[in-house]
């Protein structure tokens, strides 16, 4: 596999600093906290650890808000711990990914500051400033992620100012080349400081249409649906010029070795692509997250996994992600059994697989009453983040092992039994599951560099084959809860399970017809 940089082999895991591990007791979690953990996260077999935003911030949508981006919030740590950290993690042989947040700034920071306190301030021309209709209303029919319209009045100097999510992060304007250089300055700072690169933040937003044009209805657009949904953000986002900013980044993140960029972009399989650059030279990653927003259905899988195989451009390496800190967690989507099967899935498809913190333990959302709301997304438009962001579950311990103080969420009430220690314990538990599947994929080239065939299989099964240097395996996974039969005559060889979604299978040899349980999944080495 030594033609593979780490970024294409490895396993990217992403932590939520504020509920991973809090080694102070003010019930946030920290640095120190993370850096108290390394050694799971290596037994656990991943490669590369991302951190959502640790930087200087107001919190208003915490840490998506900087405030300072070259400095660390003392909540979470300092810089020296840092440094500290970056160290751990590579003496452990992974590397460590920060969140970059290029898109806005916290309406906190001092750019911001002086852009707002006059017209004719240097910075005013950070941020995207436009008069008011004549009536008074904002300059375009624009609406925010979170809610409202998309621009806030500033009395002070009587202009509106463009914020794609909250009034508190005002966007920075990226046609303007001092805003450029200063935030490539930012990316080097870290990157010389030695982190191994960034997942950048939506990054399909940055360029807005440089008219102001409306935004056409969304004739799609079903009641119950995000109001922000209500439009189509043709002009607001994902234009051309955005193509250029993502190479200037992919040139900062290659002035040093072996460095990764990551980007953060919701958008349907051909446009996503596009994100790779027209010569490989824009993101290495653009996050594919079809695993989150399609139904789990083997049929609306199975074509996703083709058309991007089919889509990607040459040279393009595939990802996969389950979860994230703004989505429902994989085993509240569909359940604890099928969260198993997505962990196969997405450990055995070709391309580099993120998981998201504590759904290797199949962490459930944590159901949490609107007053105790402190994501402003359910605030404003009632679609809480917090479930899917409470404190890891480290041990059957108060508080789950996180915090000795109390945590700034709650801690599920299952965490007596669904936790670190215990399931270390259980060879039937979801980690478990997770070490032996992260463990073949590091140790047979073929999950890694193997082709990727697909088998059609019908019903509720998700079939393929992995293959490389002579060896193949078969993945087959039954989306459904009903029994289900694979023919193996086209491949005309039968195997060995190594690895199953439930353990009793391991060992199994099948031959011309493969047997699965309903939510059943298996690995097999073909003869
Ligand atoms: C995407 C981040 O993942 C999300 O948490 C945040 O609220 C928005 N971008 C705004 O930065």
């Amino acid at each position: 596999m030594s033609g593979q940089a780490w970024w294409q082999r490895g396993v990217v895991y992403q932590i939520y600093p504020r509920s991973f591990a809090d080694s102070n007791g003010d019930g946030v979690g920290d640095l120190r906290g993370i850096l108290e953990r390394v050694g799971y996260l290596a037994e656990l077999g991943v490669d590369a650890v991302w951190i959502s935003p640790i930087y200087p911030s107001p919190m208003a949508d915490f840490g998506y808000d900087v405030s300072n981006y070259t400095d660390i919030h003392p909540l979470f740590g300092s810089l020296d711990d840092l440094r500290e950290l970056v160290h751990r993690v590579h003496a452990l042989g992974m590397k460590l990914i920060l969140d970059f947040v290029p898109n806005h700034t916290s309406n906190e920071h001092p750019w911001f500051l002086e852009a707002k306190s006059s017209r004719t301030n240097e910075k005013r021309q950070f941020y995207l400033w436009q008069d008011a209709k004549p009536d008074g209303s904002p300059p375009n029919n624009w609406l925010s992620v979170f809610g409202g319209s998309a621009w806030t009045w500033d009395e002070t100097t009587g202009q509106y100012y463009y914020h794609a999510f909250l009034p508190e992060q005002p966007d920075l304007n990226w046609r303007h080349p001092e805003v450029r250089r200063q935030m490539y300055a930012a990316m080097r700072f870290w990157l010389e400081l030695g982190v191994d690169g960034f997942r950048v933040d939506v990054l399909w937003h940055l360029i807005k249409d440089a008219e102001w044009r409306d935004n056409p209805p969304n004739p799609d657009y079903r009641a119950g649906e995000p109001p922000y949904t209500t439009l189509l953000p043709a002009y607001s986002t994902d234009q051309p010029e955005v193509f250029e900013i993502v190479r200037e980044m992919r040139r900062v993140v290659e002035e040093y070795d072996g460095r990764v960029l990551i980007g953060e972009i919701y958008l349907p399989i051909s446009r996503l692509v596009s994100y790779y650059g027209a010569a490989g030279d824009g993101a290495h990653l653009p996050f594919n997250f079809q695993l989150i927003v399609l139904p789990w259905r083997a049929s609306d899988i199975a074509a996703a996994v083709s058309e991007y195989e089919a889509a990607l451009p040459p040279g393009a390496w595939p990802n996969w992600v389950l979860g994230n800190h703004d989505q429902a967690r994989i085993a509240t989507r569909i359940g604890l059994r099928q969260a198993r099967v997505a962990a196969m899935l997405l450990l055995t498809l070709r391309g580099t697989p993120t998981l998201y913190y504590g759904d290797e333990l199949g962490l459930r959302d944590v159901p949490i009453l609107p007053e105790q709301y402190q994501d402003p997304q359910g605030k404003n438009i009632g679609l809480s983040r917090d479930p899917a962001r409470t404190p890891m579950q480290w041990s059957a311990a108060h508080n789950a092992g996180f915090t000795t103080g109390r945590p700034w969420l709650p801690v599920a009430d299952d965490y007596e039994h669904v936790n670190v220690e215990r399931e270390l314990a259980d060879p039937d538990s979801m980690l478990s599951l997770y070490r032996r599947l992260i463990a073949l994929r590091r140790s047979e080239p073929a999950f890694v560099a193997g082709h990727y065939r697909p088998i059609v299989a019908g019903g509720d099964i998700v079939a393929y084959t992995r293959e490389h240097d002579g060896r193949r395996w078969l993945v087959a996974l039954n989306l459904g809860g009903q029994p289900a039969e694979l023919s193996l005559s086209a491949l005309g060889a039968g195997g060995e399970i190594v690895v199953g979604t439930s353990r009793q299978r391991q060992g199994q040899r099948v031959a011309e017809q493969l047997a699965l349980a309903g939510d059943d999944g298996v690995i097999v080495r073909l003869d």
